[in-house]
């Protein structure tokens, strides 16, 4: 495992990078390198890295792995589907972190959270070499409670809620059910932190949406992509950091 320096923070900042390597593979070219960006958000206060090694390498590359796990002094978070492959890479690397997520092909992006309930054997003789190489494994989940129990029983350090669908009512105007969706969640990041269960939450995260996440006292870490690297168009990619940051301290105090 690499000596990372892992912040103490109470609620932690992981920012994931993949949209910078979509734009540079849009043009199939070198830029912009999404370690430069890594590094950038480093200086700007992320507690964290995150980054998908999908299947498709539609993103983020295994060169990019290297290259972050190289360069980063903080933590790196590498998210990945259950396979072979890419076992054999968090093995080989031995990150920080590894978030265990659902894929599928065809999607745009991680849709839902991961069954485990129903693959509950398989991910935990999955896992196992995972934890004893020395990596939290956090598992991708709804806010649903068979989702955490089976993640606790397989040997989960870490549940990542999925906050997807709130943000995703919330900028449909669909206020009743995101404030439906944040009572699960609500009550899910209490359940899973019960269990002895590390909580953190993300996908979708806005400056709108971040702050009722941020305020639940059991989530430690929030990840927070697409967002970011949209605002850094804008802004920078520092400024826009900071303004996340500023937001989540603010709904934390
Ligand atoms: N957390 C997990 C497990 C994810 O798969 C993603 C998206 O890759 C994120 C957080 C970040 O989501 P977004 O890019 O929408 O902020």
């Amino acid at each position: 495992m690499t000596e990372n320096r892992l912040s103490d923070r109470a609620l932690r900042l992981g920012v994931n990078i993949d949209h910078v390597a979509t734009v540079r593979n849009a043009r199939g070219s070198a830029y912009p390198d999404p370690v430069r960006a890594a590094k950038l958000v480093e200086a700007a206060g992320a507690d964290g890295i995150t980054a998908h090694l999908r299947e498709d390498r539609r993103h983020i590359s295994d060169a990019d792995i290297d290259g972050l796990m190289a360069a980063l002094e903080v933590p790196l978070n590498l998210e990945m589907a259950a396979t072979e492959e890419m076992q054999a890479i968090a093995l080989r690397h031995r990150p920080h972190a590894v978030c265990i997520v659902p894929e599928r092909r065809e999607e745009r992006t991680t849709e839902g959270g991961l069954e485990v309930a129903k693959d509950e054997n398989r991910l935990a003789h999955f896992i196992a070499p995972l934890r004893e190489a020395g990596s939290r494994v956090s598992i991708f989940i709804a806010a649903d409670r068979a989702q955490i129990e089976a993640a606790y029983r397989i040997g989960a350090a870490v549940v990542e809620l999925h906050t997807g669908a709130y943000c995703d009512f919330h900028a449909e105007g669909r206020f009743e059910e995101r404030d439906a969706e944040l009572r699960r969640l609500t009550e899910m990041a209490s359940f899973a932190h019960g269990l002895g269960l590390e909580v953190h939450a993300g996908h979708g995260l806005t400056y709108d949406t971040v702050a009722p996440v941020a305020a639940l006292p059991e989530v430690r870490e929030l990840n927070i992509g697409h967002f970011l690297v949209g605002e850094a168009i804008f802004v920078g990619l520092d400024p826009s950091i900071r303004e996340m940051r500023r937001l989540m301290d603010a709904a934390r105090a």
